[in-house]
């Protein structure tokens, strides 16, 4: 149980390392959480036109959410920490990105996170909801319509193709949050206001 708990709580901190914001700084770019859409997430950073900051933030969110899954299932075991561990520090590190503790609780909407986390579960189920994303995504270009539906796509896809899993209940909750926390894409998509993949935008949120 100890070792349960350490698990955890080490994935809620790595994924609380707002790499959005860590990488504009660390790059002499504006703080994400102050332009477009004002989301520490790769879509945003995108929006300040540096391409190479948006992908190392996608890139980096997604490693803190794959690393802590892969971690315990490669050397878990000796400590006790099985499936059901691997499963809770996925999620674990997807509420690290939404509510960060070095970044005042003010996180992301969890995207690139839980794709990292799906890979660490079943890199199938993960290519599977990163292709679903990416043919949204290429379609309309709504980088949060694309999100919305790769959520939604994610545990139907495990629940047809592999049947209910230990992870699934974590899967079901990421996809959950994500969903809540893109209400302002969701009215803005229904009014029409949702900024495209790479449009730039410099207004405040
Ligand atoms: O990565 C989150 C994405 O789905 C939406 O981001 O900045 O357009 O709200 P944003």
């Amino acid at each position: 149980t100890l070792w349960i708990v350490v698990a955890t709580v080490a994935a809620y901190l790595i994924g609380s390392l707002s790499f959005a914001v860590i990488i504009s700084k660390s790059m002499g770019l504006d703080d994400p959480r102050s332009y477009g859409s004002g989301n520490p997430g790769a879509t945003n950073v995108l929006r300040s036109g540096n391409k190479k900051a948006a992908v190392l933030t996608l890139v980096f969110d997604a490693v803190k959410g794959l690393v802590p899954v892969l971690l315990v299932q490669q050397f878990g075991a000796p400590y006790g920490l099985g499936e059901g561990t691997a499963a809770l520090v996925g999620l674990a590190a997807f509420l690290g990105h939404l509510w960060p503790v070095f970044f005042g609780f003010v996180g992301g909407k969890g995207v690139a996170t839980a794709a990292g986390v799906l890979l660490g579960f079943n890199v199938w189920l993960g290519l599977a909801t990163l292709a679903v994303w990416g043919l949204v995504a290429y379609g309309s270009r709504y980088s949060s319509l694309a999100a919305l539906v790769a959520a939604v796509a994610a545990p139907v896809i495990q629940t047809v193709v592999w049947g209910p899993s230990t992870a699934t209940l974590a899967i079901v909750v990421m996809c959950l949050l994500l969903v809540w926390r893109h209400g302002a894409n969701i009215s803005k998509l229904m009014k029409g206001t949702e900024s495209r993949i790479g449009q730039k935008a410099v207004a405040a949120p």
